[in-house]
């Protein structure tokens, strides 16, 4: 571990954040390591800035004669337009605002027929990405040990797929593709082809084109893609969406009511009932513009030499195991998941959270059965997780924390889940959140430095 990698490669992109200084259980502090981005990925500043220049401007969207309204519908119009042309949309796609993938992926199940067409999940799917088909017939896809038959396999079952008689998308019906856009590399591995035959998924790490890459439908966050301000997207074929199920039934979403019948508008206001977000919008759009102005192959370069830092890190250490789902998944990016055999995930996160200031992912990711099933983690694992604002400060610092929690946890009998033995300095301690938040890392401590019993709960 040499070559020293900035933050925010080199200063293209700052984050919101970059500069936190986290409150330790000794007192002291440290400069926060955000190590999870890929579950929620800190604000842009460009982003922070840009909703910041349109606050004054915020007014009602779609309802209003006034100047400000006419401006804050403007730039939710053109911020769909933005996302359009970011993502390679068709011309006749169809971007719809949502809350967030979750949100995207229940709207898109509303709307495909439920006679036309086959259903089939992977069995390492997200929750998001799993639940909201069960309310239909889908099946279940178990993966393979390998990437390439996993895509073999799901070939012939796409192949497979009974076209149902007289429908006129028969080639569209049976090959109708959906991703999710995120940052865990398994999950993108297992997306990679039937999301997009050629070129990776998804803008958070990687560039990619839904008309040059064949895919259907794409559903993604904001709060991934640097642009946390509530705000998601669903954008792919219109047919679907103009007669699907209205997702968010109310004002906007109708072209004509009455006491007794409703007449339904087309997407995407059909499925954005309400007043819509227009500041989650706006930002993520802006993101989208910033992470497609960086030089090509910064992100890419960045996140790699990062994660290959990472792994270099854990294979020097005796006592942690690094899984992955498929051993020839290509195209590194910044996400690395490991655990420490014999220790509870939640606790090793709470150490390194509470002694050494760095933030980790700890549990199952919302993907259960991918955990439990697939990867045999019936505790779950740790995910460590790197974007634009990450450097090699934090990678060390995390392998070092780990090496030392090892040392340390060696000597004495570890356990988890004992009560906290005194109060956490700084903010976390002033919400409130003190005690339950810091719990099991409190016990930890009392074990490992001061080698005395904790009292009786
Ligand atoms: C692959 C995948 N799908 C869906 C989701 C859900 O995203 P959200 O919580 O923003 O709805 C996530 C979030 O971790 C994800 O990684």
């Amino acid at each position: 571990m040499t070559a020293v990698i900035s933050r925010q490669i080199d200063a293209l992109l700052p984050v919101v954040g970059g500069d936190l200084a986290a409150p330790l259980v000794t007192g002291e502090c440290r400069p926060y390591a955000n190590l999870d981005y890929a579950a929620s990925a800190p604000a842009l500043a460009g982003v922070a800035s840009h909703v910041n220049e349109l606050l004054p401007f915020y007014a009602s969207v779609h309802r209003g004669a006034g100047y400000a309204s006419q401006v804050s519908t403007g730039v939710y119009e053109s911020a769909r337009a933005i996302v359009a042309n970011a993502f390679g949309a068709r011309d006749d796609d169809v971007v719809v605002f949502t809350r967030n993938t979750t949100d995207a992926f229940n709207l898109l199940a509303g709307c495909v027929p439920a006679d036309r067409g086959d259903v089939l999940v992977l069995d390492l799917e997200h929750h998001a990405n799993l639940l909201p088909w069960r309310d239909r017939d889908y099946r279940c896809l178990p993966v393979s040990s390998t990437l390439e038959q996993t895509l073999k396999d799901l070939d012939s079952a796409l192949a497979a797929a009974p076209a149902r008689a007289g429908h006129r998308h028969r080639r569209v019906q049976r090959d109708r593709r959906v991703a999710a856009a995120r940052g865990d590399r398994h999950h993108r591995a297992s997306v990679r082809r039937p999301a997009g035959r050629r070129r990776g998924p998804a803008r958070p790490h990687r560039p990619i084109d839904l008309a040059a890459a064949g895919i259907d439908y794409l559903a993604f966050s904001g709060h991934k893609l640097y642009a946390p301000f509530g705000a998601g997207v669903l954008v792919g074929r219109r047919d679907w969406l103009d007669t699907g199920r209205p997702y968010l039934a109310g004002g906007g979403a109708v072209r004509q009511v009455t006491l007794t019948d409703t007449a339904w508008a087309p997407a995407p206001a059909r499925h954005e009932g309400g007043t819509p977000n227009v500041l989650g919008a706006a930002a993520l759009a802006r993101a989208c513009q910033l992470l497609a102005a960086l030089p090509a192959g910064a992100q890419e370069a960045h996140e790699a030499a990062l994660q290959e830092r990472l792994l270099d890190g854990l294979a020097g250490l005796d006592g942690v195991r690094v899984h992955r789902i498929f051993p020839d998944s290509p195209g590194a990016i910044g996400v690395v998941t490991f655990s420490l055999p014999g220790y509870d995930p939640g606790l090793v996160a709470a150490y390194l959270s509470a002694e050494h200031g760095i933030g980790v992912r700890d549990g199952k990711f919302c993907a259960h059965p991918l955990l439990l099933s697939r990867l045999g983690l019936a505790a779950g694992a740790i995910r460590a997780s790197l974007g634009v604002g990450s450097c090699s400060d934090d990678v060390d610092r995390l392998v070092r924390a780990l090496s030392e929690f090892l040392e340390s946890a060696r000597e004495v009998d570890v356990r988890a889940g004992r009560r906290p033995l005194d109060a956490v300095p700084g903010p976390a301690a002033a919400t409130g959140l003190g005690a339950g938040f810091h719990r099991r890392h409190l016990a930890l401590r009392q074990l490992i430095r001061e080698g005395v019993s904790p009292p009786p709960l």
